[in-house]
């Protein structure tokens, strides 16, 4: 076979849609002669590492390779290995290079393997030096930008022997229909929109995903309403700032009207979203959640700070009262709506004074559940230029203490639907014991109860028997 017949560009359609479903089908043509070649059917292991964002673009490169011929497993013993990396926080690359180690000895014994790397972390300048240096057995390397042209790279990487780097800085396409592969049959993430505009002073997102772009409001319902035709009953609509949704698109819409719009999908019983930025939080939005049967009892609303004066810093755009206020309002009028948040310590500057601000907040507000972190350096944001980052002994006291409530909050909380009869989506057999099975509940919480696995991605209503803190057991009823 003349590969480079492929990539001949009078050969290859314009539209960017039918130039990678071109490569698709060259791709599939190379697989299929080298299982044959091996005797076996080449296999593919993505992980994905990070945010539901990151959860969705590796469902696509799925998609793409599914189509190919890969058959996927789990095992990173696979002749297609791909690491969807997280920059967020430093520990999410070191992590990446731990374990690419590991994959260049499973590689010196097979001489189909191929290893590539995208995600958030391709899009810094330094780690892709790091890799071209230390890690040269690495084949394909792409960024969160031309994720779309995956299809193309990969099959140039197919019949390339150097390593194939292309990082983009920034683009403004959003590609339509590409396959995807999902995780589960009943329930699937959306992007409504990428990148973020806020420049939180510690967050390196906006450098590796670039400026905000929403899709447009009916690409989103035509994807929503084919999912639902193919069984899915629960969406999580995914952006880094969903309340901004909608203000650049030629036709303005708010992020309020687009849930409606969602709301309308017949079939379709359950929404979720991820992230609110509270500063973006309207009085619109709270109404449509109110009178919403579909949107789900759970609002992610990070909160990063109790301090009004890091958050000023932190370039949030709020204070401490007004997140209160907005999260009182968000209670009041939906008694059972479950507000979980995103908590940094040892921030720049952090005094005892600023902690105890947060600890406040989370007394307040008793957080159903809340994601802490420590705060981590990520060169470029402004934040990381500072000279008054936080010992790391004070970091990890105020971390200790911070966990401790939280965790004893969420467990009181949790506590309170002991005895109560809810509705689940049933998800999947129970991964210690499979006479059970687990679901979900509206407000995000898991209960495992006896059941049998035809129930999965069915909506059930179960007895919750007791609280073990941050999960359930139950039973049918
Ligand atoms: N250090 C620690 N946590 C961070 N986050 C974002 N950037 C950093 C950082 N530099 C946290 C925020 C955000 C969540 C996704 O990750 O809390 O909401
Ligand atoms: Fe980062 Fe802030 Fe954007 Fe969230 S809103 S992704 S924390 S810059």
């Amino acid at each position: 076979m003349d590969y480079n017949e492929f990539f001949l560009e009078s050969k290859i359609p314009e539209s960017e849609i039918e130039r990678q479903r071109y490569f698709i089908k060259c791709a599939a043509q190379i697989v299929a002669k080298k299982s044959q070649e091996a005797n076996r059917k080449l296999t593919y292991c993505v992980t994905t590492f990070g945010c539901q964002m990151n959860a969705r673009d590796s469902e696509k490169i799925c998609g793409i390779l599914d189509e190919m011929g890969f058959v996927p497993i789990e095992d990173e013993n696979a002749d297609f290995v791909l690491y969807n990396t997280c920059t967020v926080r430093e520990n999410a690359n070191n992590k990446v290079y731990g374990r690419l180690g590991y994959l260049h000895s499973l590689k010196k014994k097979n001489p189909y393997m191929m290893i590539g790397l995208c995600g958030c972390m391709m899009q810094e300048p330094d780690e892709i030096e790091t890799i071209k240096n230390k890690y040269k057995f690495v084949d394909l390397v792409f960024g969160t930008h031309n994720i779309f042209k995956f299809a193309e790279l990969f099959t140039r990487s197919l019949v390339s022997d150097s390593m194939i780097i292309d990082i983009w800085k920034d683009t403004d396409q959003i590609v339509e229909d590409l396959p995807v592969h999902r995780k589960y049959p009943f329930k699937s993430g959306i992007n409504i929109m990428f990148g973020c505009n806020n420049f939180c002073s510690y967050c390196i997102v906006p450098y590796v995903r670039g400026r905000e772009r929403s899709r447009n409001p009916k690409d989103i319902i035509r994807e929503i309403e084919k999912l639902v035709d193919d069984g899915v009953v629960e969406v999580m609509l995914l952006g880094q700032n969903v309340n901004s949704y909608g203000k650049n698109l030629e036709d303005p819409i708010t992020f309020a009207q687009l849930l409606q719009e969602v709301e309308k999908i017949e079939g379709l019983k359950r929404i979720r979203f991820m992230t609110s930025h509270p500063k973006d939080l309207s009085d619109e939005l709270i109404d449509v959640m109110a009178n919403s049967n579909k949107i789900c009892k759970h609002l992610h609303l990070p909160l990063q700070s109790g301090s009004s004066k890091l958050l000023k810093d932190m370039n949030r755009h709020y204070t401490k009262e007004q997140y209160l206020e907005l999260a009182n309002k968000i209670r009041n009028r939906i008694p059972d709506m479950a507000i979980t948040t995103d908590i940094i310590v040892g921030y720049p500057g952090e005094t005892e004074e600023d902690f105890l601000d947060t600890l406040d907040v989370v007394e307040q507000i008793q957080y159903d559940s809340a994601f802490t972190f420590i705060y981590s350096k990520r060169t470029g944001t402004p934040a990381a230029k500072r000279d008054d980052q936080i010992p790391e002994d004070v970091v990890k006291d105020r971390f200790d203490r911070l966990l401790s409530r939280v965790q004893d909050i969420s467990h009181e909380k949790a506590k309170a639907y002991e005895g109560k009869d809810v509705e689940i989506l049933v998800e999947e057999v129970n991964s210690h014991d499979d006479s059970l099975m687990t679901g979900r509940m509206s407000n995000n919480s898991t209960v495992h109860f006896p059941g049998d696995k035809s129930m999965i991605g069915s909506i059930v209503k179960v007895h919750l028997n007791e609280c073990k803190g941050f999960y359930y057991m139950g039973e049918l009823i």
